[in-house]
Formats: structure tokens, C-alpha cells, sequence
């Protein structure tokens, strides 16, 4: 896309001073740092615990979350839950949101067929995504797939290569100054909806597991 096409940015819509996240949740339902709020149903802002360790980034709502207005409240969603207790995570101590905030999709029909958000759109989106790190402070973000990847480690990171392993964050960041935010630690690992598509379901669902047993074990105490 080129630079005069690309969207404004969520910057704007993004207030000076909030004080939790209820009022950064109120301020992005307002946003239009993109186009597409314009198909889609509504925003879908992160939820969870205001004082949670984790911060699981997947990659936009889907179908469902985008009725509902919830992240990860579809089939997806089911998987990710059972995963994080599999692994031992309270979940209590988990803050969920997507990389961007609004379901891209394609008409067929009646039928609303999801689409990856693109470059211009991650990067119109991540205005939210920094201010729930800002006032967030987790120890830990997990990534979930190639869109939070992108997002959040930038276009060169493969998950497939580098998944499980605990990294330094925002500073493994291709930029990390796109995210003022204190360091903390990062794990990628597959999307649940990839594990969902798997041939071998069992397997997909195991290295989920295992990469959320790391993210678990870097948690001190
Ligand atoms: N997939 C995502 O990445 N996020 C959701 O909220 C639902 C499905
Ligand atoms: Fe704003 Fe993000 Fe929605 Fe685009 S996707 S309109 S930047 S909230």
C-alpha cells in the first residue's frame, strides 16, 4: 500500500490520560484509525484481569467475538482456555486481546470469511495494543501466530522457527521503540485456530500446550 493510502492510525482516538481500562475500552468502540470499522460490527477490545501477569495477543476478533464484542469467545477461544489450564495457568492472572480490534472479513454470500488484517492495519491497530501494555505492566506477553508475530516481533520473526523460547520484550521487537513500554519477557507459539485446522490435531494441540508450560514457567512464584 502506498504511504498516501495508508490509514490514519488509532493514535487520535487514543486519550491522553486514562485511568484503567475500562475508559481505553469506551475511547477504541469510537475508533476509526482504519477502515475497518466500517463493515464490522463493532470494536473488540481486550478483556481479562486489570492485574494480570500474562497478556496473550492473538491476531483480530472472528465471527463470533465480533457479534458478541468479546476476544476469543468463539471455537478458538474454547481451545485456548482448555491450553492455558492444561498448562497450569491461573487463569485469573490472564489479560486477552488481539493485535487488530476489528474482524476483517470478505462477503460470500450471506457469509462473513475471514481475511488477515494486513501491514496497514497492525500498524493502525497498535496504538491499543501499547496503551493495554501501558497500563497492563504484565511480566509476560504470549503471541499467538503469525499476525501478533508480525505485530509484536515484526515481519521477519517465524513462529515455526522460534517458538517456545523466552525472549526479551518489546527489545526483540523489530522496532522495539514502537512500543514504550518497560521490558518484559515474550513467547511465541501458534494460533489456537491453526491447532483447530491441524491434520494431526493431538500433536498441534501438545506443542500449544508445551510453549504455554514455558510462558507458565517463566512466571516467578
Ligand atoms: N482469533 C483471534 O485471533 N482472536 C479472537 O478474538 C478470536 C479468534
Ligand atoms: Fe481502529 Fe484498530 Fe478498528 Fe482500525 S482495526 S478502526 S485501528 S480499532
Amino acid at each position: 500500500m502506498a504511504r498516501n493510502e495508508d490509514p490514519p492510525g488509532a493514535q487520535k482516538w487514543v486519550p491522553s490520560h486514562v485511568d484503567d481500562l475500562g475508559d481505553l475500552k469506551a475511547a477504541a468502540a469510537q475508533c476509526e484509525g482504519c477502515e475497518l470499522y466500517q463493515n464490522a460490527t463493532q470494536t473488540v477490545f481486550g478483556r481479562g484481569a486489570a492485574d494480570a501477569r500474562i497478556v496473550f495477543v492473538g491476531e483480530q476478533p472472528g465471527d463470533v467475538e465480533d457479534k458478541q464484542g468479546l476476544p476469543f469467545v468463539g471455537p478458538a477461544g474454547r481451545l485456548l482456555r482448555e491450553a492455558v489450564d492444561d498448562a497450569g495457568i491461573d487463569p485469573s492472572s490472564v489479560y486477552i486481546t488481539n493485535a487488530v480490534k476489528h474482524f476483517r472479513f470478505e462477503l460470500r454470500g450471506k457469509r462473513r470469511i475471514h481475511q488477515n488484517p494486513g501491514p496497514a492495519h497492525i500498524t493502525a491497530c497498535r496504538p491499543w495494543l501499547v496503551s493495554e501494555f501501558s497500563l497492563l505492566k504484565p511480566e509476560l506477553v504470549v503471541v499467538l501466530g503469525a499476525t501478533a508475530a508480525k505485530a509484536l516481533l515484526g515481519p521477519s520473526f517465524r513462529v515455526t522457527r522460534s517458538r517456545g523460547q523466552l525472549m526479551p520484550w518489546p527489545a526483540s521487537a523489530q522496532h522495539p521503540e514502537d512500543f514504550p513500554v518497560a521490558e518484559i519477557q515474550a513467547v511465541a507459539t501458534i494460533h489456537p485456530s491453526a491447532v483447530l485446522r491441524a491434520d494431526d490435531r493431538e500433536t498441534a494441540y501438545r506443542g500449544l500446550v508445551d510453549d504455554l508450560k514455558v510462558a507458565q514457567g517463566a512466571l516467578a512464584g
